[in-house]
């Protein structure tokens, strides 16, 4: 069996990588001992390039002293690319093989974790709506990046991401058209604020927060890259625990089960996307 990440070797820079996660975790309580090493040294040396710093040291000295300048460079840690019906076959997969399943619960309440700048989220409300679930169903969407759920919940995109969006949603199976849902001006477009009412955006930590209760599906889609194993064992049981029995967990096409613990069950229902049912 493989050694766990934290203990294969290292090079310098990793061991002054690691140093800084235990430092911003001791000081301010920000965890992020567990995510992958690639991951957290292109960010590192991404934030050191654009902010001058010669040294993961000065950036460490600072980072202990000063809370503002702890706050920018936890933003600048996390990935937050994401767009509107992102991998669209995954929203036809949820449209077709997961809403039949969905439409004899009387209420539904679904999370998003790390939904980012929130496309994810208005993506499926408005597949929600069109198959007449909108007004009985809530979605939690949630991020640790209080910055990108500002933007969430305003629901303002750049107009250059519109053509994407909407060769997405027609791939996903939508049964309208895309701006039927939103409004266009001043190279941006709007979220159509009814498409609001049903989400509600917080901050939710999948390391150090709790579980969200007896959700119908949990979405997490493009988070899980960037943990270490452990790591995604304890998010993915976290998940089952919020999920109801027959609850669906979403994982999108990147991700996996490998390292859920071995006492759960789920059945597929889609292999390529990754969208699994709890049975046990
Ligand atoms: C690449 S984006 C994925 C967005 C969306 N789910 C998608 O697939 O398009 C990853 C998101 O996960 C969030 N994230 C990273 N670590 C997290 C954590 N510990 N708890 C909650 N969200 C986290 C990031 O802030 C980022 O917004």
């Amino acid at each position: 069996m493989s050694k766990p990440e934290s203990e294969q070797n290292m090079d310098e820079f990793e061991v002054e990588v690691e140093c800084l996660m235990d430092a911003l975790f001791l000081r301010w309580g920000y965890d992020f001992r567990g995510y992958s090493r690639a991951s957290l040294r292109r960010r590192v040396d991404r934030y050191l390039a654009d902010n001058h710093y010669q040294r993961v040291a000065d950036l460490q000295h600072e980072l202990i002293r000063d809370k503002k300048r702890c706050i920018h460079f936890v933003r600048g840690l996390t990935v937050n690319v994401t767009e509107m019906f992102r991998d669209p076959e995954f929203y036809r997969v949820i449209r077709e093989q997961v809403v039949p399943e969905l439409k004899s619960h009387p209420f539904l309440k679904i999370w998003h974790a790390g939904c980012s700048t929130g496309e994810e989220a208005y993506s499926m409300s408005i597949l929600l709506q069109e198959e007449g679930l909108g007004e009985r169903a809530v979605i939690y969407a949630t991020d640790v990046n209080s910055q990108v759920l500002d933007q969430a919940s305003k629901g303002v995109y750049p107009e250059r991401m519109l053509a994407m969006a909407r060769d997405n949603y027609r791939i996903s199976g939508g049964r309208g058209s895309l701006d039927d849902y939103l409004s266009v001006g001043y190279e941006r477009f709007l979220i159509d604020p009814i498409l609001k009412k049903n989400i509600v955006f917080t901050q939710h930590d999948l390391v150090t927060d709790q579980v969200f209760g007896e959700m119908q599906m949990v979405i997490c889609r493009n988070v899980l890259i960037y943990f270490r194993r452990e790591l995604q064992t304890k998010v993915l049981t976290l998940f089952h625990d919020s999920l109801d029995l027959g609850g669906f967990l979403a994982l999108g096409i990147k991700e996996s089960l490998r390292n859920l613990p071995k006492q759960f069950r789920y059945k597929a229902v889609d292999e390529a996307t990754r969208v699994f049912q709890r049975v046990d």
